[in-house]
C-alpha cells in the first residue's frame, strides 16, 4: 500500500467543528471592522522579497531566519508573506489610495508563513485578521484601532485578555537610548547568552524582550526608553492613554513592549491572553509605523494597525469555553424508503430554496444505515419519505432530538420543519 502523505510540519487542515468556529470568528471580525468603517481588502500571498526586507527589516528574526523565499521561474526572488502590513502598505502605494480620502481604513486576513519552531500556538502557516489605518497622525485614530481589537476579542466572550500599550517614539529618539541601553546591559550582565549578544549586535532594542531572567532583572532597574522621548511623542502617548481611559478600555503600560518588526514608531500594543502558555500568549499586536509608506515608495504618511492570530484566539476561546461550535452540518436530512421517484429530490430542493440547511442520503442504503448517517452529521430533523406513504400524500417527520415522530402532508413540509427548528 502507498504510504499516506501528511501535510508539511507546522501546516494544518481545519475541518468539522473547528472550521465552523473559524468561519464564525472571521465573520465577526469583518463585521466588527465594518462597524468601525474598515472595508475588507484582499492582498496577495506572494510578494517580492524586497518588500519584507525593506519594511519588516533586515535585522529581524522574521527576515533573517523565518521567510519562505524562493526564485520564480524568471529568477526573481519571491516570498510567501510572513505578515500583512507590508502588503497592505504596498497596495496603498501602488493604487495611489491616498487620493481616496484619508485615513484609508481597511481590514484584511488570511494565511501567513514563518519558518518557526513549531509548538502549541506557533505554526508555520498561521492565519491573521487585521486592520490598517493609513494617512493621518492623530492619537484618536490610535485609540480607535486599539479599541476595535479590544471590542472584537472581548465581544467573543473572552474575559482573560490584557491590553498592553507602550510608546517607542521616533527612530532618532531611540538612537541615544539604544547606545545607553546596550552599554548598561553589557556592564550589568557581562556573560550574556548568545541570543542576547546577537540581539545587542543586530537590533539592540530587542534586548528588552530577552528571555534571560538576569537581563530582565537588570532592565527593571535600568534606563527607560520613555525618558528619551521628546515632548511630541510623550503627549501623543498621553493622549492615547486618556482616550482609552475615556472609552473605558482597560490597559496596562508595558515599558518593555517593543515588538519584533522594525517598522514601528510611537504607539505599540499587544493583546495577551492569560488562558494561553506564556511563551505564545499574544493574541495579537500592532502599532504605529511612520516611515513605512515612504520606505515602500509612497508619500510621507503615517499608519497604524494590528493583526490578531486566528489559531491563538481559537485556543483561548477553547480554554475559556466561549464561541462553542454551533449545531451540525445540516438541519434536516431527507431519508428514503423504497422507490419514491423524484419526490424526495423535490422536497430537498424546496427546503434548500427556503433557506433550510438540508441533505439527503445517497447510495441506496437501508433506512437503518440512513438514520445512522443522520445521527453522525448532527441533523436535527429527519424526513422519511416512503413509497407507500406517498400514495396518501404524507411523509414522516422525526425530531431527532426528542425522538418524537408525526406524519405530515407533503405540501406542509417547509412550514412544519420550521416549527420544529424554532422550538
Ligand atoms: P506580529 O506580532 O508578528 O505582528 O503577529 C501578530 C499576531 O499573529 C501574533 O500576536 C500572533 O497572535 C500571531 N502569530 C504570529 N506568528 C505566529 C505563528 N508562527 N503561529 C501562530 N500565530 C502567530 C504582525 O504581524 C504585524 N503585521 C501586526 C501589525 C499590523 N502591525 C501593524 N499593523
Amino acid at each position: 500500500m502507498t504510504k499516506p502523505l501528511a501535510a508539511p510540519k507546522g501546516v494544518y487542515d481545519v475541518v468539522g467543528a473547528d472550521s465552523a468556529r473559524w468561519d464564525a470568528l472571521e465573520a465577526r471580525f469583518y463585521e466588527t471592522a465594518a462597524r468601525y468603517g474598515y472595508a475588507r481588502v484582499r492582498i496577495p500571498v506572494l510578494e517580492h522579497t524586497d518588500l519584507f526586507v525593506r519594511s519588516v527589516g533586515e535585522a529581524t528574526d522574521i527576515v533573517r531566519k523565518e521567510m519562505y523565499t524562493f526564485p520564480d521561474r524568471a529568477g526573481r526572488s519571491l516570498t510567501l508573506r510572513p505578515e500583512g502590513t507590508a502588503g497592505m502598505v504596498r497596495c496603498f502605494v501602488e493604487h495611489s489610495l491616498d487620493q481616496q480620502g484619508l485615513p484609508w481604513k481597511a481590514s484584511y486576513g488570511g494565511a501567513m508563513f514563518r519558518a518557526e519552531n513549531v509548538q502549541r500556538g506557533r505554526y508555520r502557516q498561521f492565519h491573521q485578521l487585521g486592520v490598517e489605518a493609513i494617512g493621518v497622525d492623530d492619537p484618536a485614530l490610535d485609540v480607535e484601532v486599539v479599541t476595535l481589537g479590544w471590542d472584537f476579542l472581548t465581544g467573543l466572550g473572552l474575559a482573560d485578555v490584557t491590553l498592553l500599550v507602550n510608546s517607542i517614539g521616533r527612530p532618532e529618539e531611540r538612537t541615544s537610548y539604544v547606545g545607553i541601553l546596550g552599554k548598561y546591559v553589557e556592564q550589568t550582565v557581562p556573560d550574556l547568552g548568545p541570543d542576547d549578544r546577537e540581539r545587542l549586535k543586530l537590533n539592540p532594542l530587542r534586548i528588552l524582550d530577552s528571555k534571560d531572567p538576569r537581563v530582565q532583572e537588570a532592565l527593571a532597574g535600568g534606563p527607560k526608553l520613555r525618558e528619551s522621548l521628546g515632548p511630541d511623542s510623550l503627549s501623543h502617548f498621553e493622549d492615547v492613554q486618556s482616550g482609552l481611559g475615556a472609552l473605558g478600555v482597560p490597559y496596562v503600560v508595558d515599558d518593555t513592549l517593543v515588538r519584533g518588526l522594525d517598522y514601528y514608531t510611537s504607539t505599540t500594543f499587544e493583546y495577551t491572553s492569560g488562558a494561553l502558555d506564556a511563551a505564545q500568549n499574544a493574541l495579537g499586536g500592532g502599532g504605529h509605523y511612520d516611515g513605512l509608506v515612504e520606505m515602500v515608495g509612497g508619500p510621507s504618511l503615517p499608519g497604524i494597525g494590528f493583526a490578531l492570530g486566528v489559531e491563538r484566539i481559537l485556543l483561548a476561546c477553547e480554554a475559556e469555553d466561549v464561541l462553542a461550535p454551533g449545531g451540525g452540518v445540516v438541519d434536516v436530512i431527507v431519508l428514503v424508503a423504497g422507490d419514491t421517484g423524484t419526490v424526495a429530490r423535490l422536497v430537498v430542493k424546496e427546503l434548500r430554496d427556503a433557506g433550510v440547511k438540508t441533505d439527503t442520503a445517497y447510495g441506496g442504503r437501508s433506512l437503518k444505515a440512513q438514520f445512522k448517517h443522520a445521527d453522525r452529521i448532527g441533523a436535527r430533523v429527519a424526513l422519511v419519505i416512503g413509497e407507500r406513504d406517498l400514495d396518501r400524500g404524507v411523509i414522516t417527520l422525526r425530531d431527532l432530538g426528542s425522538g418524537e415522530q408525526v406524519e405530515i402532508p407533503v405540501e406542509e413540509t417547509v412550514q412544519r420543519v420550521r416549527e420544529v427548528m424554532d422550538r
